[in-house]
């Protein structure tokens, strides 16, 4: 399941983050790839330790909080500190699975990548090119959001970047280990819970309906949910 977030960042806090990223030095991005990726991966990074980056992500940790859409797609049970990258004309990144496990830096500990997520920090009309190109079991999915749209994939899946042709592509990338590990019951959670929402607004929250799904949604998550 791919979900898109509209908004988690405003037009404000997009055009503040570029303005910091922008006087940030940038190294190459295989410092963060492993060993397969590091071949097909051709970008730039904001180094893990910048000053930017623990701000810039601290900003975008606290957009994901608040965000029902993501708390609901994702049930996280850590979120990675969010990484910066950019994509200048010729840079792209050759079909890879990003990896199953990373030390979270100065943490002590290793999170298990459920969730692979970008955040567009650059509008489509602004480049050609860069697109994410996730593979699922319903084929392949072309996603190019608005700067300050975040779009949540199975980290199990195939995916690249294609070639930037003009322009510069910026986005944050980072991953969600999920209380909820597979990605079947972890959709299924989501779609009940937007159909709750939906019944909700109809019926109300008082009507019997909507508190034996509400009862059923939060019995499920409480069978699958791993804390
Ligand atoms: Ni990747």
């Amino acid at each position: 399941m791919l979900v898109a977030i509209a908004d988690l960042l405003s037009r404000p806090q997009v055009a503040a983050l570029r303005a910091a990223l922008e006087a940030s030095p940038w190294v190459d991005g295989t410092v963060t790839a492993g060993a397969q990726s590091a071949k097909a991966k051709h970008n730039l990074q904001i180094p893990e330790d910048a000053p930017v980056a623990r701000e810039g992500g601290d900003m975008i940790l606290r957009a994901l909080g608040a965000a029902p859409l993501f708390v609901s797609a994702a049930q996280p049970l850590r979120v990675f500190p969010p990484l910066f990258n950019r994509y200048d004309v010729g840079m792209k990144f050759d079909a890879h699975v990003d990896n199953a496990l990373r030390h979270v830096p100065g943490a002590g500990f290793r999170i298990r990548t459920d969730l692979s997520a970008t955040l567009f920090l650059t509008d489509p009309d602004d480049y050609d090119g860069g697109e994410l190109v996730v593979e699922d079991t319903y084929g392949s999915h072309n996603v190019k959001l608005p700067a300050g749209h975040l779009v949540l994939y199975p980290s199990s899946s195939l995916h690249r970047v294609t070639p930037v042709t003009r322009g510069s592509r910026w986005a944050s990338f980072f991953w969600v280990q999920s209380m909820v590990r597979d990605d079947g019951e972890r959709a299924l959670l989501y779609q009940f819970d937007q159909a709750i929402q939906a019944v909700r607004a109809d019926l109300g929250d008082g009507h019997a309906a909507v508190l034996g799904l509400t009862a059923s949604y939060h019995n499920l998550l409480r069978r699958w949910a791993v804390l």
